[in-house]
Formats: C-alpha cells, sequence, structure tokens
C-alpha cells in the first residue's frame, strides 16, 4: 500500500509522513532527501547542470541509502553519509534548479519506484500522487499558510544551531514554492484525487490523526 503526501514547502510533510509511518508500520520515503542528496553531490563534485555527460556519468552509478538510526533519520549518497549537510541553507537554495533538471528527475523516479517494491510506504514529495505513484491507494495535499511554514522552518533551523528572520524565511519559502510549481518537469502539483489538508491550524497530532483515520476507513472500504 502506498500512501503519497505532497505539498509545499515547510506544510509539515515530513514530520507528519514520520509519525503516521510509524504509527501504522509503514516503511517512510523522504524523496525530497534524495533531491537534497543529489544536489549536495553536484555541488561537492563540482558538476555543472549543462555537463550532461559528466550527470549521466554521475547518474547511473548513483546510490542512494536512508534508514532510521535511533530515530535519526539518515542519508547516504555513494556510501557518504551527508545527514548533516543536506538541509543546509545553501542546499536549500540550490535544490529546486537541481531538482527541475529533467535528467535528474528521470533517475529519481526509477529510484523511488524501486524503492518501495513490497512495501507498505509513506511516501513524501512534490509529484508522489502525480507523477511516481499515480496509483497510489491514498493521496494527500498537505498546505499552510507562509506566515505559519516560515515560523516552523525558523524552529527547524534553531534546533540545527541556525538563525533566519521570518521575513527572509518567507521569501525564500515563496521563492522555491514557485520554482517548483513553476518547472517544466513533473512541477508541484496537487492530483485531482489527493486530499487538501490545511495545517495551519492543525495541531500536530491533530493532522497525524487525520491521516491515520482516513488510512484507516481506507482500509476497512478495501475489505
Ligand atoms: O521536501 P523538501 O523541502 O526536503 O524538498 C527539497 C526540494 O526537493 C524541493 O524544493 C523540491 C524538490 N523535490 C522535488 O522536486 N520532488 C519531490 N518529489 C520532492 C522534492
Amino acid at each position: 500500500m502506498i500512501i503519497a503526501i505532497d505539498g509545499p514547502a515547510a506544510t509539515g510533510k515530513s514530520t507528519t509522513a514520520i509519525a503516521v509511518a510509524e504509527e501504522l508500520g509503514f516503511t517512510y520515503l523522504d524523496t525530497g532527501a534524495m533531491y537534497r542528496a543529489v544536489t549536495f553531490s553536484v555541488i561537492d563534485r563540482g558538476i555543472s547542470l549543462d555537463d550532461k555527460d559528466s550527470l549521466k556519468i554521475f547518474l547511473n552509478m548513483l546510490d542512494i541509502n536512508m534508514y532510521f538510526d535511533d530515530k535519526v533519520f539518515k542519508v547516504e549518497i555513494n556510501d557518504r553519509d551527508v545527514t548533516g549537510k543536506i538541509r543546509d541553507p545553501e542546499i536549500t537554495s540550490r535544490v529546486s534548479e537541481v531538482s527541475a533538471v529533467q535528467e535528474i528527475r528521470k533517475a529519481m523516479v526509477n529510484l523511488q519506484r524501486q524503492m518501495v517494491v513490497g512495501k507498505n510506504c509513506v511516501v513524501e514529495g512534490r509529484d508522489i500522487g502525480t507523477v511516481v505513484f499515480p496509483e497510489a491507494d491514498l493521496k494527500f495535499f498537505m498546505v499552510a499558510d507562509v506566515r505559519v511554514r516560515a515560523e516552523r522552518r525558523q524552529k527547524d533551523l534553531l534546533v540545527i544551531g541556525k538563525n533566519k528572520n521570518i521575513g527572509e524565511l518567507e521569501v525564500d519559502i515563496k521563492k522555491r514554492d514557485n520554482k517548483d510549481s513553476s518547472r517544466t518537469h513533473s512541477p508541484l502539483l496537487k492530483s485531482d484525487d489527493a486530499i487538501i489538508i490545511d495545517t495551519s491550524n492543525l495541531e500536530f497530532e491533530e493532522q497525524v490523526n487525520l491521516i491515520i483515520e482516513l488510512t484507516k476507513n481506507y482500509k476497512k472500504e478495501m475489505t
């Protein structure tokens, strides 16, 4: 069974998807972390996004591994642990540009499809319900006011010892939404059959419970 959770940046997708997966005993797949890991590697290796030959070689040998280690979500790319790097502001500011490249998207979508084979999975991203798993059992599209999202992002950054003012964060989030929504290849889009969850005024437990309840109802209907 696949549960797709899509939506713009900082709407609470990751924390919600992790809690839902844990509660249901499902595997969690964070596709944003995959694009972030690729962004880190592309920058680290100095690969130009226009250099299609180098990009092809890089994508052919790409290996991404994600797992929980003592409740910490770890991300490895080609055997390198990049967990502590992928949420840096530099990566966040470049990830939309990198994830808009068609060759990169194609490789990621293939990998994502392979990663869920034979598993019950909560998959989180931007194009999960539309492109990666259009046949997902349940699709959710999480949204929230930009102010609320900036406040949440600020809290997340403080946890890793970084600070940014709310105004700047709002601008960053809007920019990223625009880039993610306007790209040619699989843009951020709500699938027609996705259920919208507006988390602006929801407590974390409420949004998690809502998805769990809807999933339980869906399972009942299917039996
Ligand atoms: O969810 P996140 O903020 O970690 O995602 C980082 C970026 O990755 C996001 O700005 C757009 C890109 N992304 C994507 O293009 N497709 C996905 N399925 C997931 C993320």
